[in-house]
């Protein structure tokens, strides 16, 4: 063992070895960046280990959000016993749909505050990705912000991942700030996407670091599937849309600050919005940074943007890094109670685009549960900014899997964001602008306009032959396409999948 001023610098094994069968411990990492990557790999051996010598090993895990370097090797290990607040790993997706691990999927601007408070229990360990980790326990952190101050801050012992990958000018980017817990909060104080109101660093007590296990390696973030047709489409109909806004005057010329959810759809969506002569250069209050927006702020489209994580892959990222000059002013990187904080969103009168798996007819939105059972991702952030919004827009294909799944349903079988949320809803085939509108005719023009022409005629009769209350619904065939699609493996299994 060697020191690094006070602290002991140790191999990822031998910190492994501190953790206990049992513990919680409460990881860096949102949308799979700046998470630990050389302890989670260590503690999975470690798993392995005690579970061939008849040993349990399971630990509860906390991060940011997502976080492929924690989910996948502990997944493999089978040392997860239980998961906060958001993951997106297939073997860790299917290990909580076996009911193996106990998921809690939660919205992710409430997780300080939940631990704060104590909902969750003590944490045992905090594992934390920094640049650098000064003597007095300033912790300056790497591509993510997340929930790790709130964690550094109340969890019992730390352990620092130094990675030497990372551009230590990263602080210049970041402003942390902790809530206190009510009736003392106080007020949020940002005026614009790119105020600062904390500090570049985040704090821990120095006496509760441990260990410091040194890494180098870039974040595990893969490519996006290239923007294609579908989100080109999409795009179009959510531009014209803005566009008509701007035009009308219920968005000022100015524009309003852009939020964009996770995905492929989305990844897409912003891509193609930045084409756009018609809409003006932006600011985005969001919670993650993507590839596209890379390119975007490169040629001004972009003006500056907040987020609690650069969602980027190694070659996006080293472009960032090469050019910091240009970067670092326009970025700010914040703690995600700040980044997705609903009275922030609602100040800056936020625009919200997020992805749904499907909606129903009246703009109930499933972005979580296929069949309202098995778990995708999770909520995520999706629900802070769709309820605090001043436009909230949810985009998705208006078909998955070939056309057997129809993303418009007569009901979701589980929501994540309800109809009273909900304002726009757009697929390739068109845009449905509820605002307004009671419930048939929301169901008429979700129909008319964004469900596949070879669904229509079925989700027509399904509102006529419904009971007529408020809302329309027919208890015995509400979820008739999804049984279908359960025992018969398409929706509609009449239709002709050649057509689409
Ligand atoms: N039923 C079943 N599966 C469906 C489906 C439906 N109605 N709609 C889409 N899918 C499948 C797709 O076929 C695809 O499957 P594959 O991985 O086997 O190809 C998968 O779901 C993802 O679909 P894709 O079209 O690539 O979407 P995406 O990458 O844009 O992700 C969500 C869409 C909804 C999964 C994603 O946005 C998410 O997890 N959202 C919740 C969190 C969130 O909104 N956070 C917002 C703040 S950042």
């Amino acid at each position: 063992m060697t020191r690094m001023g006070v602290f002991p610098v140790v191999c990822a094994e031998e910190a492994a070895a501190q953790i206990p069968d049992g513990a919680t411990v409460a990881f860096s990492g949102f949308g799979h960046a700046g998470a630990a990557k050389a302890l989670p790999k260590a503690l999975a051996a470690r798993g392995r280990n005690e579970h061939q010598s008849g040993r349990p090993y399971k630990l509860r895990v906390m991060t940011g959000a997502s976080a492929q370097s924690i989910d996948d090797p502990l997944a493999e290990a089978c040392a997860i016993s239980w998961r906060t607040p958001y993951q997106s790993a297939s073997g860790l997706r299917k290990m909580i749909n076996r009911q193996e691990v106990e998921y809690v999927d939660t919205h992710l601007s409430q997780v300080p505050e939940m631990v704060l408070a104590g909902f969750y229990g003590k944490i045992d360990f905090a594992v934390v990705e920094a640049t650098e980790v000064t003597t007095d326990g300033r912790v300056y952190l790497t591509t993510s912000i997340g929930a790790s101050p709130t964690y550094l801050k109340y969890a019992d012992r730390v352990i620092i991942e130094l990675n030497r990958y990372h551009c230590v000018r990263l602080r210049e980017m970041t402003d942390i700030t902790i809530l206190s817990a009510p009736p003392h909060r106080g007020g949020v104080h940002l005026h614009t996407p790119l105020s600062r109101i904390g500090h570049p660093y985040a704090e821990v007590d120095p006496r509760r670091i441990v260990a410091i296990v040194e890494s180098d390696g870039p974040d595990m973030i893969g490519e996006y599937s290239p923007p294609d047709e579908r989100s080109g489409g999409i795009a179009g109909h959510v531009v014209r849309f803005l566009v008509e806004e701007l035009g009308s005057g219920r968005i000022p010329p100015e524009f309003l600050p852009l939020q964009a959810g996770v995905g492929n759809v989305s990844n897409g969506v912003m891509a193609a919005l930045g084409e756009s002569d018609e809409i003006p250069p932006f600011q985005m209050y969001s919670e993650v940074f993507q590839d596209s927006l890379i390119d975007l702020m490169e040629r001004g489209k972009l003006q500056g943007v907040s987020t609690t994580g650069l969602i980027l892959t190694p070659q996006n990222l080293q472009r960032l890094y090469d050019n910091m000059d240009f970067f670092a002013p326009r970025i700010v990187l914040r703690p995600q109670e700040i980044s997705n904080h609903g009275g922030v969103v609602f100040r800056l009168g936020v625009i919200a685009m997020n992805t749904a798996l499907e909606v129903d007819i009246y703009g109930n939105v499933n972005s979580s549960h296929v069949y309202g059972t098995d778990i995708m991702n999770g909520v995520g952030g999706s629900g802070e900014f769709t309820r605090n919004a001043f436009l909230s827009i949810y985009v998705c294909p208006s078909i998955a899997k070939g056309g057997r799944i129809s993303s418009i349903v007569p009901m979701t079988p589980h929501i994540d964001n309800n109809e009273h949320s909900v304002q726009i809803v757009a697929t390739e085939q068109g845009l449905a602008d509820l605002r307004g509108l009671g419930p048939l005719r929301r169901a008429r023009a979700i129909i008319d306009n964004c469900a596949h022409p070879a669904y229509r005629d079925y989700l027509h009769r399904y509102v006529e032959r419904a009971r007529a209350g408020h809302i329309r619904h027919d208890l015995d065939t509400c979820f008739e396409l999804h049984r279908n699609l359960m025992e018969q493996g398409a929706m509609l299994p009449e239709l002709d999948l050649t057509q689409f």
